[in-house]
């Protein structure tokens, strides 16, 4: 598959097979994440990799209660190290470049799974105190996305998406 094939086939996976997945194919899906681009090269991005079926439970809980979360084998919390980006941008690096970084760091995620056959879907909705207290995330590192992952149970229609026509502006917006 090509870049661009993956890019336009790739879909949100909310449905899994209990098939596993294995250590190999979430070291080249973190792979993927870490050779993202990121301000200063600063690469404020950690990820928490969980597989106990107790631990994905009440991280399904604190998103809304999105059960097929604890569906996946393995579910990712990626998060922003805030320090980290702070430390060289201040407040830009913490609200800002970190999240942007990590946003990143996650689309490669999305797109590897995809390339390896494996399906998974970007959690946003979630409590983040309830999944800083659960992971036991120190202060200054922020949860941004619970990244489930599993092999597909679903073949999604893709999503309709707004035409190059309204979202280009040339020149001035
Ligand atoms: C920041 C962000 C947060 C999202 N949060 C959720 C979520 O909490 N639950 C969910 O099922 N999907 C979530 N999604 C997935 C979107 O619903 C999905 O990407 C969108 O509908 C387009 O579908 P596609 O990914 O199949 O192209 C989120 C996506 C992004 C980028």
């Amino acid at each position: 598959m090509d870049v661009f094939e993956t890019i336009r086939s790739r879909r949100s996976i909310r449905a899994f097979t209990g098939e596993d997945v294995s250590d190999e194919q979430i070291e080249k899906i973190l792979e993927a994440a870490r050779w993202a681009p990121s301000a200063g090269n600063l690469q404020p991005w950690e990820f928490i990799i969980i597989r106990r079926p107790e631990i994905k439970r009440e991280v399904a809980r604190a998103a809304l209660n999105q059960t097929f979360i604890e569906e996946a084998p393995v579910v990712i919390v990626v998060c922003a190290n805030e320090i980290r980006s702070g430390s060289v941008y201040g407040s830009r690096g913490m609200n800002l470049y970190c999240i942007q970084d990590t946003a990143a760091a996650i689309e490669n995620m999305l797109l590897a799974a995809c390339a390896l056959g494996l399906g998974a879907c970007w959690v946003g909705a979630f409590n983040e105190e309830e999944v800083r207290r659960i992971l036991k995330i120190p202060k200054g590192v922020r949860p941004v996305a619970i990244i489930p992952i599993g092999h597909p149970a679903e073949k999604p229609a893709p999503p309709r998406r707004r035409t190059l026509k309204e979202i280009m502006h040339y020149e001035t917006f």
